[in-house]
């Protein structure tokens, strides 16, 4: 098959062309504000082409040769858009890790959602507070999109939706569901969380935290089942959702735990969650 055009093909590792895509490992990208430069990463052919079934904008594509065959239809939907291509040892060179997920493509971020926009006709709703590991917000995005939650919002230190990471491990779940940060803190430095959870309940939210407080009740209570608009709050490892959002809420809720085990995992915990709490009717 012939070459698309604009086909790149990368002779060595210090190309300026693709500055975007060098060193990705974690460890780089955390020290690395892809937010500030307007882009995110999309890693996987089967991401990529989310990304752009979601309405992203590629800046350019990044892959082994081997993949060129198999990403054609996509390269053609987007003849202006580069494609940069190369050897394993190149492309691997340039990036820190072997690329065996077949594509990369660094995307235009797009513009954020106001939490008006994702709260709009939303029945239930997950609230990140602090959730930094990009691995559990992934996982957590998944849960939410395949089991009825029809919107996220993010604390201020809650880890980036569009890390890299987070976007693997959602399955691409981030570019669907709709989400928003929420509770940053105003131009003279007043913090807005966990403030922010009025608006939920201004808008007829019952807020609940995900947490194993005193005054929990069981997530299998048949009353959760009949708020019509529920948001539920999840926190970080290690120290849960804070006091000051505990006390923020209407109530809180937990999954009782057999003997000797003190927790879930945060991302376990928010699937039995969202699938016992699902709007029902
Ligand atoms: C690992 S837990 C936090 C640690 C927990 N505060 C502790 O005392 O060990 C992280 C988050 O997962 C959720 N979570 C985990 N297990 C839970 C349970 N059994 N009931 C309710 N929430 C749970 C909560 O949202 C919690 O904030």
């Amino acid at each position: 098959m012939a070459e698309p055009p604009g086909v790149i093909d990368l002779d060595g590792a210090d190309d300026p062309r693709v500055a975007e895509y060098s060193r990705l490992t974690d460890a780089a990208l955390r020290r690395r504000t892809d937010a500030a430069h307007g882009i995110y990463l999309a890693e996987s052919s089967a991401v990529v082409r989310r990304a752009l079934a979601a309405g992203h904008h590629p800046r350019s594509f990044f892959l082994a040769h081997r993949y060129l065959d198999s990403m054609a239809d996509v390269f053609a939907a987007h003849p202006s858009v580069p494609v940069y291509t190369g050897t394993d040892e190149v492309l691997e060179a340039i990036t820190g890790f072997h690329l065996h997920r077949g594509a990369l493509a660094a995307m235009d971020r797009p513009a954020p959602l106001s939490p008006d926009e994702v709260l709009a006709g939303a029945r239930r709703v997950a609230v990140l507070e602090n959730v930094s590991d990009h691995t559990n917000l992934g996982a957590i995005f998944r849960s939410a999109a395949g089991l009825g939650v029809d919107a996220i919002l993010v604390s201020p230190e809650a880890a980036d939706p569009l890390y890299r990471r987070s976007i693997r491990v959602s399955m691409g779940t981030v570019f669907s569901i709709p989400w928003a940060r929420v509770g940053e803190a105003d131009g003279r430095g007043r913090a807005a969380w966990p403030a922010a959870l009025e608006q939920l309940r201004a808008e007829g939210f019952t807020v609940a935290a995900l947490e194993l407080s005193e005054s929990a009740v069981e997530l299998d209570d048949p009353a959760l089942r009949d708020h019509e608009r529920l948001a539920l709050v999840l926190g970080a490892e290690g120290p849960g959702v804070t006091s000051a959002a505990l006390a923020a809420c209407d109530l809180h809720v937990k999954i009782p735990m057999a003997p000797g085990v003190d927790s879930l995992n945060v991302a376990a915990a928010s699937a039995v969650a969202f699938w016992e709490l699902r709007a029902r009717a």
